[in-house]
């Protein structure tokens, strides 16, 4: 049932051109300018009204709350929060009858989204979901919703269901974004050609799996590791981060590539492996000095870039080079190296990759 493949993680990686595309089958076509979540047609408009969309969630499916939180602000136009779940719920929140709350969860059975999901309906809030299970608790207890149809997802680590959830609440954006006519019609029609190729640089960036193997050969000893990125790629560098730790047990922190210097710059030293995400975007210049920066205090940089940098190509130690795409479409590329890193590094530790030590596949306590 792994179909061939030595790990779920690893076949679940080797999947996303195909659950990529199977989470926008039906619902884009870029030639007709077709967008479509059927979910989403009854409570568009109270979306279109939204004071603010609160976006719940945990772990991974976090993060890309925290990526959709930058495409409903950019083009949609509306102030967006990301909460931890655990966090949001016992904080005692303020929740105002309207406002809308996007909860975001692979398994739809996870106790603090559930249990933030009911205190949110309890004050008046409509709910909407991204979940992958069909049927689970998650989307039982949502007002409305749309399935991330990602397949079955077993590794423990979440892979595909990330892409699948980024792909999805990208649709919901923009179609918020086309609805509220906060978008052009030049960015509406690019967005969507350019999610229509996603699935093709997948299969291209995962084509090139062995030199990143040969890299995770390089650093599998490394006791830490720093994942930093900018803009859209921020929420990327947590989740690579994330990956790391979870299932090789390297300490591996995740930050926004700016607010190095408010701490985290005192860590740099020979032994520090830093993984830039460093696509050619507008925060790119930026990035660079940032990588400077750590090349200047001898720390060790594997950098993502996009295919044919010249520059950082010389100041990385490691490139590993991915296709080009719209800004805000990059999350989906940019993911795919990261997590083939922490599963190469993992398997050569010896670390049970599909079933990491003190974790479960949904977490049903709270
Ligand atoms: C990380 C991972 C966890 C889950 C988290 C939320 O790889 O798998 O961090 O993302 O437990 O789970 P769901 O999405 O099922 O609510």
């Amino acid at each position: 049932e792994k179909g061939g493949y030595e790990h779920f993680m690893l076949k679940e990686i080797f999947e996303q051109p195909r659950s990529v595309h199977d989470s926008m089958r039906g619902r884009v076509n870029s030639a007709t300018g077709h967008l479509l979540l059927g979910g989403l047609r009854e409570y568009l408009n109270k979306m279109i009204h939204a004071r603010r969309i609160i976006i719940i969630g945990c772990g991974t499916s976090w993060h890309a709350g925290l990526v959709a939180e930058y495409i409903f602000e950019e083009f949609a136009r509306v102030p967006v929060e990301v909460e931890y779940a655990s966090e949001f719920r016992y904080r005692n929140p303020i929740i105002n009858e309207g406002d809308v709350v996007i909860a975001i969860s692979q398994s739809g059975e996870t106790a603090d989204t559930l249990a933030a999901i009911e205190l949110a309906k309890s004050k008046g809030a409509i709910i909407f979901g991204v979940c992958n299970v069909v049927g689970s608790s998650i989307p039982r207890a949502t007002h409305a919703g749309a399935y991330t149809h990602a397949g079955p997802e077993i590794g423990v680590a979440s892979t595909k269901a990330f892409t699948a959830q980024v792909v999805v609440l990208t649709m919901m954006g923009i179609i918020l974004a086309k609805a509220k006519g906060t978008i052009s019609e030049t960015d509406y029609r690019k967005l969507l050609v350019e999610l229509e190729t996603i699935p093709e640089k997948i299969e291209k960036i995962l084509s090139n799996h062995k030199q990143i193997e040969y890299i995770s050969d390089l650093f599998k000893e490394a006791r830490n590791f720093l994942f930093l990125g900018r803009g859209y790629n921020f929420p990327v560098a947590l989740e690579g981060a994330l990956k790391l730790k979870e299932i090789s047990y390297i300490h591996a922190e995740g930050y926004p590539a700016a607010e190095m210097k408010h701490g985290p710059i005192a860590l740099i030293d020979e032994e520090m492996p830093v993984v830039f995400i460093a696509t050619k975007d507008s925060s790119y210049e930026k990035i660079v000095s940032n990588i400077q920066e750590v090349r200047a205090r001898k720390g060790r940089v594997i950098a993502v870039v996009t295919e044919n940098d010249k520059l950082i190509s010389q100041m990385a130690e490691f490139i590993i080079e991915i296709p080009h795409t719209h800004e805000a479409l990059m999350p989906l590329l940019s993911v795919i190296p990261l997590q083939l890193l922490s599963y190469y590094i993992a398997v050569m530790r010896g670390c049970n990759v599909d079933q990491p030590r003190n974790l479960a596949k949904s977490v049903t306590v709270e």
